[in-house]
């Protein structure tokens, strides 16, 4: 593949935002040519050859941009190649086995031929938005579960794809 590849993000407190980030890099140094942006940053998707878009998990579902940019471009991402990744749990679950998508996330797997999903543990930490998580963090559920080389990993495999298409 010669052309540009979109690394997208919807991220409410930031984490998702830097597991993005990290492949985004990972893909370059496999010498792609790589954009990362916030979901709700992008415009259209034409200008790209092929597409990684991740969330954070939030009540049983991606992060609102996250969802927002699945629909609004499913014409474009159905003809892309696309992977994605979701970040949520808050325990070590997502470095022991597999977390299948989330319903919601699944169906678009679907509907625009994802090659790939995977799930990775989450963060939450001293800052974040809302009630729920105040008290989440408040309760000692916080913390960092965010595992780079499972990530570095995977964005390998997905720039060895992509370097075969
Ligand atoms: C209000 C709230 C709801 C959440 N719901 C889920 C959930 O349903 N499943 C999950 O795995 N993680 C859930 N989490 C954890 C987040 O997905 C995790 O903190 C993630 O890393 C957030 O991404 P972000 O920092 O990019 O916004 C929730 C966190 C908060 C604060």
């Amino acid at each position: 593949m010669t052309g540009t590849v979109l690394v997208t993000y919807g991220s409410t407190n930031g984490s998702t935002a830097q597991i993005a980030e990290t492949v985004a890099e990972v893909l370059r140094k496999d010498g792609l040519t790589v954009e990362a942006r916030p979901a709700q940053d992008v415009t259209s998707v034409a200008p790209y050859d092929a597409v990684v878009a991740g969330a954070g998990l939030y009540a049983g579902r991606w992060q609102k941009d996250g969802r927002r940019f699945l629909r609004r471009h499913r014409r474009a991402l159905a003809e892309r190649p696309l992977w994605l990744f979701s970040s949520g749990p808050l325990d070590a679950s997502a470095s022991e086995r597999d977390i299948p998508p989330v319903p919601g996330v699944k169906k678009a797997m679907t509907a625009l031929d994802a090659r790939d999903h995977v799930t990775f543990g989450g963060c939450l930490g001293e800052g974040a938005r809302g009630w729920v998580a105040r008290m989440i963090l408040r309760n000692g559920k916080g913390g960092d579960y965010r595992d780079f080389t499972t990530i570095e990993k995977w964005a390998t495999r997905v720039a060895d794809e992509m370097r075969h298409m």
